[in-house]
């Protein structure tokens, strides 16, 4: 049996509460013999800033960069409002996906039959819901150079962030949505901002072009970016893969994670390209949701979106597809039953907490593999 070696980052917040649980699952799997997994914990965000100076050290980018993949929880925290731009917890993760190089993002929003009431929206409208947002995650406004507040002559400020990609940014993320697509229901929706930026206007060609030379067979169509977020809200099983840049993608992914129940549901994938000689790709797993600084140390927080990038975690870096299947059957199984954390609980009733729900996935999973 392959052995894996996982760099654990729990971070702030309620980042360690949910990696603890996730922590629990890696072991069932390393115990019941399906897969064997060597980790190895380091600070990022605030607790590294704390311990450090820095949102994440040397040593620790010298360990992801040599994992065969990284679990990552959450940072962030009113605590850290005043710390230097720089230095800010979410610099540790936004220089992780940039060095890591891990430039697709996937997001995947399923709404558990279990959950269509927990949702904002009606049931009709997200039960059965499947689809899955690629979001563009090293180019963009979020890298783009100049970044900077500068005082004018006249005493005043101006503030500048560019929004910039290339040709190559954007043929990769497209393929990887059409490949993706392909092992889906075949359909790629590109939203972007034609109507107004230059690089709307190049992503729209860029996608359109390979679709044409590359894939075919699968259907593409376009769409405002803005259009997209109301389109998600009315009737969101129209789409199957959304692929969209940086900024767009960190928006419609939170819009997305409602229909599902909670943002504490969505876990995500970061990948960089395959490695030319070994072929694996660096990875980076984490729950879409942040850090709840109000909920955290209280065990109030949903582990599911962090136990499911575990899951992510087996089948795109493990080749562990079916153990993979079957953690998302054991979540599934457990909602089905009326076990809800605080965020997914319906008014009134009982409330599990953190590590309860932790112990209930363990205990399913348990009796799937008997
Ligand atoms: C996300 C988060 C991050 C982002 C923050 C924490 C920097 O909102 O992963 O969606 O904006 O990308
Ligand atoms: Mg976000």
């Amino acid at each position: 049996m392959a052995s894996h070696n996982l760099l654990l980052l729990p971070g702030d917040g309620i980042g360690p509460e949910i990696m603890g649980e996730a922590k629990g699952i890696l072991n069932w799997f390393g115990k019941r013999g399906i897969a064997s997994f060597e980790t190895e914990t380091a600070l990022v965000g605030g607790a590294s800033y704390d311990a450090c100076g820095k949102a994440i050290s040397e040593e620790t980018m010298k360990l992801a960069d040599q994992a065969d993949a990284v679990l990552f929880g959450a940072v962030g925290g009113p605590k850290w409002d005043g710390v230097p731009y720089d230095a800010r917890p979410e610099a540790g993760l936004l220089r992780l996906r940039k060095d890591l190089g891990l430039f697709a993002n996937l997001r995947p929003a399923i709404c558990y039959p279990a959950l269509a009431d927990a949702s904002s929206l009606k049931r009709d409208v997200v039960e059965g819901l499947d689809i899955l947002i690629l979001r563009e995650l090293t180019g963009g406004v979020y890298f783009g150079e100049p970044k900077e507040i500068v005082t004018l002559e006249n005493g005043e400020k101006r503030a500048v962030d560019t929004q910039l990609y290339t040709t190559h940014e954007i043929e990769r993320i497209a393929r990887v949505a059409f490949d993706l697509a392909r092992t889906r229901r075949n359909k790629v929706s590109s939203a972007e901002k034609r109507n107004v930026m230059k690089s709307g206007v190049l992503w729209n060609q860029v996608v359109t072009k390979i679709g044409k030379e590359e894939y075919p067979d699968v259907q593409l169509e376009h769409v405002l970016a803005d259009n997209c977020a109301m389109q998600l809200v009315r009737w969101p099983k129209q789409y199957d893969v959304i692929v969209c840049d940086n900024l767009f993608g960190d928006i419609l992914s939170d819009v997305a994670a409602m229909l599902t129940g909670s943002l504490g549901m969505l876990p995500s994938a970061s990948l960089g390209a395959p490695d030319p000689s070994t072929g694996q790709r660096k990875s980076l797993y984490e729950p879409v949701h942040g850090s709840a600084p109000d909920i955290a140390g209280r065990s109030l927080a949903n582990p599911i979106a962090m136990i499911a990038s575990v899951g992510m975690a087996l089948r795109y870096s493990f080749g562990l597809g079916e153990a993979a299947d079957l953690l998302d059957k054991a979540i599934a199984n457990v909602l089905a039953t009326g076990t809800r954390t605080k965020d997914i609980a319906e008014k009134g009733s009982n409330a599990v907490s953190t590590q309860e729900m932790g112990a209930a996935i363990l205990k399913e999973l348990e009796s799937l593999a008997r």
